[in-house]
């Protein structure tokens, strides 16, 4: 298995932590490096190509490289794996956590493999909520997840009533474990996960949820408005609570209906 090692100064770890957050990654593992500086140890799967290309946005003095690992070593986070209490009737559940819960309770079973996606980092909780708020069971809603990971999002929305899910990521392995997790959770008629980009998706979508880093959402700013059908909600994560003006600006002239915030992360939902 492939590690990514990114070497920052330690006034840099968290500002580097959150970059590889935003990109996707499972766990984070903070290593002393030289004086003064920080080994940051996380995975974004062994496609050497993919990896190099998703840290080269990365200042220079953050030195990223390349470490071949043993898999069983690597998998120790999940010896450490709970569920994560979304509301106090839904829980976000490792596959290979035995747990049972009570009646009444909704339990999306996820298993993120190489994606980011176990559903306990904040944007991912906070988008689910916000998820919660605006779909409504009764519409036969179409959602779109921008950046599924393991498809935990899409998963959410058709639990919450909505009525087809398309899930798209930039990565094959997303892709994959979303199909799995949507079997998995009894979804799978209803949600279609692949790699096309947002630029191939057709909308309107009711509800378009995108838990991706700030200058992707900037990025894709346009398609997103695009897709956005006319009475339809965005739900925008991924960005961090006191900095995402800028983000906000990209999608004008879509007004703010809620800003959530948890542990300094944000979701926004955003109508037209
Ligand atoms: C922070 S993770 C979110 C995963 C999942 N939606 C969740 O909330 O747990 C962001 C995901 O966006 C994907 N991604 C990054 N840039 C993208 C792009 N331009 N188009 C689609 N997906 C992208 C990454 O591969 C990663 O899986």
């Amino acid at each position: 298995m492939l590690a990514l090692v990114v070497d920052v100064p330690e006034s840099d770890a968290e500002l580097a932590s959150d970059a590889l957050w935003g990109l996707g990654v499972v766990a984070v593992e903070e290593r002393r490096g030289a004086p003064g500086r920080v080994e940051l140890w996380t995975s974004l799967g062994d496609d050497r190509a993919i990896v190099l290309d998703a840290v080269a946005g990365f200042p220079e003095h953050w030195e990223s490289r390349l470490e071949e690992i043993d898999e069983t070593v690597a998998d120790t986070w999940r010896d450490h794996a709970v569920p994560t209490w979304v509301d106090d009737d839904l829980v976000i559940c490792p596959a290979w956590v035995e747990a049972s819960f009570a009646e009444g309770v909704t339990v999306l079973t996820i298993e993120p493999g190489s994606t980011f996606g176990m559903g306990d980092h904040p944007t991912t909780l906070l988008s689910t909520r916000a998820l919660r708020r605006v779909v409504d069971p009764a519409a036969g809603m179409r959602v779109l997840d921008v950046g599924c990971g393991s498809g935990v999002l899409a998963i959410a929305a058709i639990r919450f009533g909505a009525e087809h899910a398309d899930a798209i990521d930039i990565s094959p392995a997303a892709e994959t474990m979303t199909n799995d997790n949507a079997a998995r959770n009894g979804v799978a008629d209803h949600v279609v996960a692949s790699t096309a980009l947002l630029q191939e998706m057709v909308g309107p979508y009711d509800v378009v949820v995108a838990n991706i880093l700030a200058p992707t959402l900037i990025e894709l700013s346009i398609e997103l408005l695009r897709v956005l059908g006319p009475d339809g909600s965005l739900i925008i994560s991924g960005i961090l609570a006191d900095r995402h003006a800028h983000v906000l600006e990209a999608l004008q002239p879509l007004r703010v209906v809620q800003v959530d915030e948890l542990d300094g992360w944000a979701a926004v939902t955003l109508q037209r």
